[in-house]
């Protein structure tokens, strides 16, 4: 997998945000598939690129954040969901697909992305 020696997310610690510098210049809303592969409380993993997403559908709410597991690499989208927090399926940390937050600890979260649905689209702002 050619992603393992790239930083796998946007890491917010306190007020900082470090962001791998090919995220740096794109911002466009971008289809990653039909809002029908998505009913309440299911995650998908999409793929962006060299980027992944995961993104959870939290009572009809959709939500996008950065897709690879700070932990191990794990593909966040493959993971559990109950309620708004995405279970990785690799070792189990949880992220709350709302915020990005990582075991409850807002100040370590992982990025998030503006979604929308258009035409029964979701598409997913990468930044
Ligand atoms: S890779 Fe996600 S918890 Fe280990």
């Amino acid at each position: 997998m050619g992603r393992a020696s790239r930083p796998a997310a946007n890491v917010h610690v306190g007020s900082a945000v470090l962001t791998p510098w090919y995220k740096k210049s794109r911002m466009a809303f971008i289809k990653v598939g039909p809002l029908q592969q998505l009913p309440p409380g299911s995650a998908i993993h999409v793929e962006v690129g060299d980027d992944a997403v995961a993104v959870c559908n939290v009572g009809g709410t959709l939500y996008a954040m950065d897709g690879i597991c700070p932990h191990s690499g794990g593909p966040l989208g493959y993971g559990a969901l109950d309620g708004a927090i995405l279970s990785c399926p690799f070792h189990g940390w949880e992220f709350d697909c709302r915020s990005g937050a990582f075991g409850g600890n807002e100040d370590l979260k992982l990025a998030t992305y503006p979604i929308k649905v258009e035409d029964g689209e979701i598409l997913v702002e990468l930044a």
